[in-house]
Parts: C-alpha cells; sequence; structure tokens
C-alpha cells in the first residue's frame, strides 16, 4: 500500500491514527528550535509534516534536506495542530513523522509550483507539465471533466447514443482551411483532419441513429485568438425528425443542467433574439446581455445643424452610459483613443455629458443647442448623470465600432461581472453571407443548412434576403454553440450548391456521397455544436480558452513543451512522395 489516505483528506477526527502520505513537496519552513515543516501536496490537497530534532535528530535532518517537489511517503501519527491555518482543508491537523521514504528527487523547478507562480506564460508552457501542478489550472481540468461527464449524462438520459466518427477524413467546407495529412499508400494524396463531424453526423442520420452526439477533436487552421485553438472540442449533436423548437429545448436542457449541477445556479428560461434585432441594437451576433447600452439611432435628431460628420454619415448611433457623466477628460480622451485605434478604426467619438444638476455639454456645443442635445438624451432614455456616446459613419461599420465601445465601457463600469450569466439564442441567422470582394455567396453557417420556407422563393432573385433555420446560444458574449435544421431533400441541396457557386460536377465530386445518401431516405433532421473549451472557460471564469486544455498551442499555433509543428525527416518525405526544398 503506497498510501492509506491522500493529502486533502484527513481532519481533526482522524487525530492519533496512523496513516501513509504520498505526494510532493510544496514548501518546507525550517522554525529554529528544532522544528521543520513540510507542505506535501497531491491532486486532493496540503497536508503538514512535522519534523521535531527532540523525538528524532536523524529524520529531523533528512527532512532539513528535500528539495521543493521531491516526491516522498511519509508514515506518522495524525496530532491536532497547536496553530491553526483556516485557509486549508486540513489545518487542523499535522503529521508528526515516523519514517520518511524519498520516492524520487527532482530539480529545482523552473517557476514556484503556486497558486500565483513567478513563471510566466512562456515558461510555463514549456514545462506544462508542471503548471498542471499548480491549484487554479488542475481546478480547470476538473472542471472540464465534470462538465463533459454531466453532458454524457443528460445526452444519454435523453437517449443520444455517442458514435465515434473518423479524424482522416476528405475537406469538410466550414469555412476554415483544413489541416492535412499525407496518405503513404496514396502518392500524392491528402487527408484532412476534420473541422467538425458535420457530414458523418448527418449520415447517422440517414443510417436511422435518431439522436447522436459526441465529444470530439475538430480542427481548423485560422487565425488564433482567445477564444480559438486550431484543435479544439465539440460537444456535437444532431438529431432526426425534429423542428428547430425542439432542438433549442433539449439544448437549452443541457445548459441549465450543466449550470445546475456544476455551479448550483438556476438559469431562467432563455430568451430568444434575431439576428437582425442583435445586430440593430448590438452590432454583433453574440450580443452581451449582462448589461444594457443598447444602440439608439440618432441621425435624424442630428440632421440639417451643419455638423457634416453628421449629415454626411449614413448611421450616426448613441449608447447611454449609466452614472459616467463624471468621466474626466483624460477619461474621455482613452475612450476616443481606444475607437480610433486601427483594429476598430472610429475617426473620433462624441460625448454628451448630462450633468446632474440637469445640463447637457458635449463636445459637439458649436453645432448643437441644449434643446437638440435634449433631444438626444430624451430618445436614449438618458438620466442626469448619464453619458452619451456617440458613433457615426457607414451603417455595418459603425455599429461594429460601436459594438467595441459598448464593451469596453461596459468593462470600465464593471457590468460584465464573470459571476453572472446571461444566456440566450440568436435564431433567424441569414443562410448566406456575401463576399464583397470576390461577388458572391458564401454559406453563413454550412452548406446545409436549411432556408426558411417561406424564404425559398427568394434564393435566386434576392439571395441576401433568405433567412435560415439557424441558431447560436450565446452567454455573456461568447457564441458557445450553434447550428441549424438541415436540409434533407436532394433537389433543394442541389439548389443550394447552385446558389453556392458550385458546378454539378463539383458539387458531385465533393459532396456526392451526401446528396446520393439523400436518395435513400433521409429523415428530417437538425442539430447543433457547442465548443466545450469555450464553455469550460466561461463557467471558470477565464480569459482564453487557453486555460482549461490540459495542453494547448501558444497563438502561433506551437505547442512549446514537445516543440511541434517540427521538420521531419527527408526519408520521412520521400516515403510521402513530398519534394521539399532544403533550406541552407
Ligand atoms: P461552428 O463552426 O459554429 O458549427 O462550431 C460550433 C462551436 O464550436 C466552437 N468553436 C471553437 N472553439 C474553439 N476554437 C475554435 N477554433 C472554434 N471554432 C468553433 C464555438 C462554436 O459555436 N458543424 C457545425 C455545428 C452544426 O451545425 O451542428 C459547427 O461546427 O463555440
Amino acid at each position: 500500500m503506497y498510501r492509506s489516505h491522500t493529502c486533502g483528506e484527513l481532519r481533526l477526527a482522524d487525530a492519533e491514527k496512523e496513516v501513509v502520505l504520498t505526494g510532493w513537496v510544496q514548501k518546507s519552513r525550517k522554525l529554529g528550535g528544532g522544528i521543520t515543516f513540510v507542505d506535501l501536496r497531491d491532486r486532493y490537497g496540503v497536508t503538514q509534516l512535522a519534523f521535531y530534532r527532540d523525538l528524532d535528530a536523524d529524520l529531523y535532518e533528512e527532512a532539513n534536506k528535500l528539495g521543493r517537489e521531491f516526491v516522498l511517503q511519509v508514515t506518522g501519527t495524525v496530532k491536532e495542530r497547536s496553530s491553526k491555518n483556516n485557509n486549508i482543508a486540513t489545518g487542523d491537523i499535522e503529521i508528526h513523522v515516523a519514517k520518511l521514504l524519498i520516492l524520487n528527487k527532482s530539480d529545482v523547478p523552473p517557476f514556484t509550483i503556486e497558486d500565483e507562480t513567478d513563471g510566466g506564460d512562456d515558461i510555463r508552457m514549456k514545462y506544462r507539465y508542471l503548471d498542471l501542478r499548480r491549484n487554479p489550472v488542475r481546478k480547470n481540468l476538473e472542471l472540464r471533466h465534470r462538465i463533459a461527464f454531466e453532458t454524457r449524462n443528460y445526452l444519454d438520459k435523453q437517449h443520444f447514443l455517442e458514435v465515434e466518427t473518423p479524424v482522416l477524413i476528405g475537406s469538410t467546407p466550414e469555412g476554415a482551411r483544413d489541416f492535412v495529412v499525407p496518405s503513404r499508400m496514396n502518392p500524392g494524396e491528402f487527408y484532412a483532419l476534420p473541422q467538425s463531424p458535420q457530414l458523418f453526423k448527418q449520415l447517422l442520420m440517414v443510417s436511422g441513429f435518431d439522436r447522436y452526439f459526441q465529444i470530439v477533436k475538430c480542427f481548423r487552421d485560422e487565425d488564433l485568438r482567445a477564444d480559438r485553438q486550431p484543435e479544439f472540442t465539440q460537444i456535437d449533436c444532431e438529431m432526426s425528425f425534429v423542428e428547430q423548437e425542439d432542438v433549442l429545448n433539449i439544448f437549452e436542457g443541457l445548459v441549465k443542467h450543466l449550470f445546475k449541477v456544476v455551479k448550483g445556479i438556476d438559469i431562467p428560461e432563455l430568451p430568444r433574439m434575431t439576428y437582425a434585432h442583435a445586430m440593430k441594437y448590438y452590432g454583433s451576433d453574440k450580443p452581451d446581455t449582462r448589461f444594457g447600452m443598447e444602440f439608439v439611432e440618432i441621425k435624424d435628431l442630428t440632421a440639417g445643424k451643419n455638423f457634416g460628420v453628421f449629415d454626411d454619415a449614413e448611421y450616426v448611433g448613441a449608447i447611454c452610459a449609466p452614472n459616467a457623466a463624471s468621466y474626466t477628460r483624460k477619461q474621455l480622451d482613452e475612450l476616443t483613443n481606444f475607437v480610433k485605434r486601427p483594429q476598430i478604426g472610429a475617426k473620433g467619438l462624441i460625448y454628451v455629458r448630462y450633468e446632474t444638476d440637469g445640463t447637457l455639454r458635449s463636445s459637439v456645443d458649436k453645432f448643437y443647442t441644449p434643446v437638440d442635445l435634449a433631444k438626444w438624451a430624451e430618445r436614449c432614455n438618458a438620466k442626469p448623470g448619464d453619458l452619451i456616446l456617440i458613433l457615426s459613419g457607414e451603417t455595418e461599420k459603425t455599429q461594429k465600432q460601436l459594438c467595441e465601445l459598448r464593451l469596453e465601457v461596459g468593462d470600465r463600469l464593471g457590468l460584465r461581472d464573470k459571476d453572472t450569466f446571461n444566456c440566450l439564442w440568436v435564431i433567424d441567422f441569414p443562410l448566406l453571407e456575401k463576399d464583397e470582394e470576390l461577388g458572391r455567396f458564401f454559406a453563413k453557417h454550412h452548406p446545409f443548412t436549411s432556408p426558411k420556407k417561406e424564404d425559398i422563393e427568394y434564393l435566386d432573385s434576392d439571395p441576401g434576403v433568405v433567412r435560415a433555420n439557424a441558431y447560436d446560444m450565446v452567454i455573456n458574449g461568447v457564441e458557445v454553440g450553434g447550428g441549424s435544421v438541415r436540409i434533407h431533400n436532394s433537389d433543394l441541396q442541389e439548389k443550394m450548391f447552385e446558389v453556392l457557386g458550385f458546378t454539378p460536377e463539383k458539387a458531385q465530386a465533393q459532396f456526392g456521397f451526401l446528396m446520393n445518401a439523400f436518395k435513400y431516405g433521409a429523415p428530417p433532421h437538425a442539430g447543433l455544436a457547442f465548443g466545450l473549451d469555450r464553455l469550460v472557460s466561461l463557467f471558470a471564469g477565464l480569459d482564453s480558452i487557453r486555460d482549461c486544455i490540459a495542453f494547448p498551442k501558444n497563438n502561433s499555433g506551437r505547442d512549446v513543451m514537445i516543440d511541434a509543428p517540427s521538420q521531419i525527416d527527408i526519408e520521412q518525405l520521400k516515403e510521402l512522395c513530398i519534394e521539399v526544398k532544403k533550406s541552407e
């Protein structure tokens, strides 16, 4: 028996028990007067080991030689501590050690294995196996396990079957670039790693599986951000004989279940917001609804006063920041600089202070009278003490800029509390999105998404207005999941490919197997996929999904621990029939 208890387990009630513990040396403290304390750590907690020179001088000397992260096995007696530590669960007791065995030594770790470590990002990623010993990181993985486990639990009860789909496949059209894998047995040919199991889950519906799910790795070669990794995990789901309403209900149920059992939070029924509403009032298809400050259009109220900036603008939009009229010149300059950053690209920011005494002061007082400003304030529903911020320009661009400003001001005003969760469905997405440069339409979700019945007639005449039976779940401004009702009729699918500019030959070459499958009795079906990493990081209040992935990639898509990607042998390349230019 290596151990009788874990390092997080013993309490006062265990006093006088003989125990065997194993773990890592967190730190040791030589108190003087012949007493040394060693904190022994494992996954479950920390237990204090006590060594007294008077009781055993040899053991005491040995304890003083222990280095950080040594692996120990100790045998001893549980004793009540004279000075208790209320911060840890085992803080009432310590172990008076009778036997000490060093199971393994350790080099001095490159950073401290503490909650607040001295290690920077790069070094922690290089030694990720040590970083994972730290409580906050370990807790994130425990949470991830709990969410995955409870997801399986919920879906199993709803009769979903977990089915594995292949990882070596052909290209899936989800919009990002594929990672490709050369095939030795088929020289010059490549597999692609799945961007999602989309086509396979639809085929499983044709096979009659009815309710499928899979917690599955997906791969996308796209630019990385805090909420994007090149390999990430989806909770991927599909159902047959359902309508959009059924899917929304089942998966609203999943998210409520997860919040309830994992966080003890009751989530109210999820509001539904149309895409059009989200864009008009939040400038985003993933609105953060933890706070108000919706957009207010004031173009009509600003016209004709010789203020060219507004007069020439297609759109003039305002947000009302509650209790921010007291913002100093410096704070307003900061906001102006924020919207002028190249990533946001506004030309300037106009403000109106609604002072607590009722007076209105703006940065455009030269053009507008207090009566004009009062009309803006009324439309914005502003109260004395509020600050109105205004951007103008081309509609879509300005709404995006106003969206960034709204989130920034929300942050500054402390309105984006990580422990508040606002979940909603965004529905009625457009089916297609026009690439202005290429002058053609692309599927907004993917080419298998069904148009709304009442909009099908516009597929040829005005494809841009066709809405889809597509939906996203958004929590606190993060798109955690999305899906759609699928096309299950091969004629409509062919039509879709035509609208998307596929020749019949190209459609056949890329998706022939799906269209053929649809000839053999495809049931009506629909589904969605959640981003597990995003869900976990929201639950944990993390800023980046990296922190809930055991071995993540950095922003250049590298694993700095194993140093991947890396070059491979010329011999290996030859075998794969891949020619590369030799670097100098
Ligand atoms: P979609 O492309 O919207 O849909 O992806 C579903 C969810 O996966 C998460 N996600 C990511 N998470 C981390 N890193 C990434 N690079 C990344 N990309 C996406 C998001 C997103 O909401 N096959 C469809 C689903 C369907 O129609 O059923 C699909 O993959 O949380």
